[in-house]
């Protein structure tokens, strides 16, 4: 009887309520911005479904995946999250759930390379008179981030030590409310993700100097960006990704018709475009199915759990 009655509800999910991507970082920032134009392609392979996005930030994303861990396995509560999740694993020592069992994975959507940007007001006009200014700044310098273990909290660290120079952090609940400052001059750095700083850079509202990508980028606005590594910042590489989860329990017949949609919207022209114009890559690999989806996380938590340990870091 319970067997049938699962049966007969994934054949018909989705239906009668709106599917609700829970975002851990603020609106407006990068992990929304992915998350909304996701929504959007989703909808239509999903039979018109409204998708609707629920933004729960904090704890360098612990608090947004804890809610969907906890959620109703039904298929209309899902997570939108990026790096965060192979890095709360060793951020949070009292982590309320587990990455590898308390999820299904439902695929990668994108990669997506982060610039080094600046408030507008600046002097250096180059990356090479920027690194002036920040020997001429030690110890007054503030870098945004969007907390503990989030994408820019990383990247700084990481820039901060390949500069060998301290530089006071300041976190905020997502790198959209960061951008504000840094543009209103709170802030004087700030390392995120493309599909956040490229409208910001492109109306010059913040000067940007420098992209993480071992390879220049394609995208017209931000291909004449040099990269750390040309730089001089030998070995110096940080690319954000995005995936898509759902409560651990979530009928497989959901799951599939869940991962067949997130297929078809990586193939949508128009999410293609507007991922692309905005530096983002969208997933074509085999990290677009469960099993490849769950193997990369696992090899990326193996990844950063030794450089999160070795800068000390902890977001409890
Ligand atoms: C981050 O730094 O992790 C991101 O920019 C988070 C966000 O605001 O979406």
């Amino acid at each position: 009887m319970a067997l049938a009655c699962t049966a007969a509800f994934a054949q018909d999910y989705p239906s009668g309520k709106p599917i609700s991507i829970v975002v851990p970082f603020s609106a407006g920032g990068p992990t929304d911005r992915v998350a909304r134009d996701l929504a959007e392609a989703l909808r239509k392979p999903l039979g018109g479904v409204s998708v609707v996005i629920d933004n729960v930030p904090g704890a360098g994303s612990s608090i947004g995946a804890a809610k969907v861990a906890r959620a109703n396995p039904d298929g209309y509560t899902l997570l939108l999250n990026h790096i965060g999740m192979s890095t709360v694993p060793t951020l949070v020592r009292n982590l309320p759930f587990k990455v590898e069992s308390d999820f299904e994975y439902l695929g990668i959507i994108n990669d997506v390379p982060m610039t080094l940007i600046a408030k507008p007001s600046m002097q250096a006009n180059t990356y090479a008179e920027l690194t002036t200014w920040i020997a001429a700044n030690k110890g007054k310098i503030n870098l945004g981030n969007a907390g503990v273990g989030s994408a820019s909290h990383l990247c700084g660290l990481l820039y901060q030590t390949a500069m060998k120079t301290e530089m006071t952090p300041v976190p905020y609940k997502g790198t959209a409310p960061a951008i504000t400052d840094l543009i209103g001059g709170q802030i004087d750095l700030l390392c995120d993700q493309t599909t956040n700083t490229s409208p910001q850079i492109e109306s010059k509202k913040v000067k940007a100097y420098a992209v993480t990508t071992p390879k220049r980028l394609t995208t017209p606005l931000l291909k004449d960006l040099p990269t750390l590594q040309e730089a001089g910042l030998k070995d110096f590489q940080v690319t954000i990704w995005h995936g898509l989860y759902a409560p651990k329990g979530t009928p497989p017949a959901v799951l599939k018709k869940l991962n067949d949609a997130v297929k078809v919207a990586l193939k949508d022209p128009d999410f293609i475009k507007k991922q692309e114009g905005l530096g983002a890559v969208v997933a074509t690999d085999g990290r677009i199915e469960p099993a490849g989806h769950k193997k990369f996380v696992a090899d990326e938590i193996a990844k950063w759990s030794p450089i999160i340990k070795a800068a000390g870091v902890y977001a409890d």
